[in-house]
């Protein structure tokens, strides 16, 4: 019998009640050990992938920005402020991405019993949220030292929608699967949900971080500080799209079949 994912599951028991017109059987299924990925080596590229975009992430603002507070260097800068932004983005992809990120792939690559693996999915998950809190409040620190207008851009909507989610599916997730607890068949029937909401809000977050970089370049070429073409353009945007391989690279691994 081909095993599942949650999200598998989720399908085949929606589609159990309504069957497909196709003629196909019980939808889609994921092939048998030719096609499909191996686990081990798609965690392996997901983990250096994300090792990846922080090493980037942390060049980025350090090497072209100046770097952070605590660590500046270069005399780019006219206003420290501006070093004050930049542990926006360090939090939000480092702190928040990658911290969620490896959340999601616990189920997948650590072993030991489902509680000890439930303890790291959830502390890892609080502690990825309050990087985010914190990484939004440098940008309103940020924003309020040079007078700009806070919530104003698509990517704050985003950033706040998705985070008040993510803060939201965590404490329902919390009172579910670890304190009080419900009942087994309760929690079967909303970790389908679980899971695919959890995907949903991550795809949310990568979306928000890519906006952020965009918004950033464009600020930076539209007043002329770097140049369309420049180097830390680039750099910037090959930042983006590591981040989306990564994303792909963790949702794969979340969707896979697994062993046990
Ligand atoms: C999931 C990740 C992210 C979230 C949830 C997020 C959220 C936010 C929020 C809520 C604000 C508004 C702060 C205010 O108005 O005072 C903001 C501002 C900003 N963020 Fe992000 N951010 C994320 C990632 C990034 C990244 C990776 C960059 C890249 C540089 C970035 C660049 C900016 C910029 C330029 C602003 C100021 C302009 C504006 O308000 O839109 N953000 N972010
Ligand atoms: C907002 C925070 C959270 C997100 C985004 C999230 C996301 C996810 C995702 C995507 C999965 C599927 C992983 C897989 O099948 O490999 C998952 C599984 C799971 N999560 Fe969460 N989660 C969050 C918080 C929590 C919390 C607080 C708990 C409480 C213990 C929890 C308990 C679980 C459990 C029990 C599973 C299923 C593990 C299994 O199938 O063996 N999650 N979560």
């Amino acid at each position: 019998m081909p095993m599942r994912t949650n999200l598998h599951r989720l399908h085949v028991e929606s589609s159990a009640k309504a069957p497909l017109k196709s003629g196909s059987k019980g939808g889609r299924r994921w092939p048998q050990q030719s096609w499909r990925p191996s686990l081990n080596a798609l965690l392996l590229w997901a983990h250096c992938m994300g090792l990846i975009c922080a090493v980037f992430t942390f060049a980025w603002v350090i090497r072209f920005r100046g770097g952070l507070p605590f660590i500046a260097h270069g005399a780019i800068l006219a206003d420290r402020s501006d070093l004050i932004f930049n542990v926006h983005p360090v939090l939000m992809v480092v702190g928040y991405i990658i911290l969620v990120s490896e959340a999601i792939l616990v189920f997948r690559g650590v072993s030991g019993t489902k509680s000890y693996k439930k303890a790291i999915h959830l502390t890892i998950q609080a502690v990825g949220f309050w990087m985010a809190v914190f990484g939004i409040w440098a940008a309103l620190l940020f924003h309020n030292a040079k007078g700009i207008d806070n919530f104003y851009s698509l990517h704050s909507w985003l950033g706040i929608v998705t985070v008040s989610l993510f803060g939201l599916q965590w404490i329902f997730s919390y009172a579910i699967y670890w304190y009080p607890g419900a009942s087994g068949k309760t929690r079967a029937a909303v970790l389908p949900w679980h899971a695919f909401i959890g995907l949903i809000i991550y795809c949310m977050a990568l979306i928000t971080a890519e906006t952020g970089f965009l918004e950033k370049l464009t600020f930076l070429t539209v007043n002329g500080v770097i140049g369309k073409f420049s180097l830390e353009a680039m750099f910037v945007n090959s930042i983006g799209l590591l981040l989306i391989l990564y994303g792909g690279l963790v949702i794969l691994a979340a969707v896979l079949p697994r062993a046990s």
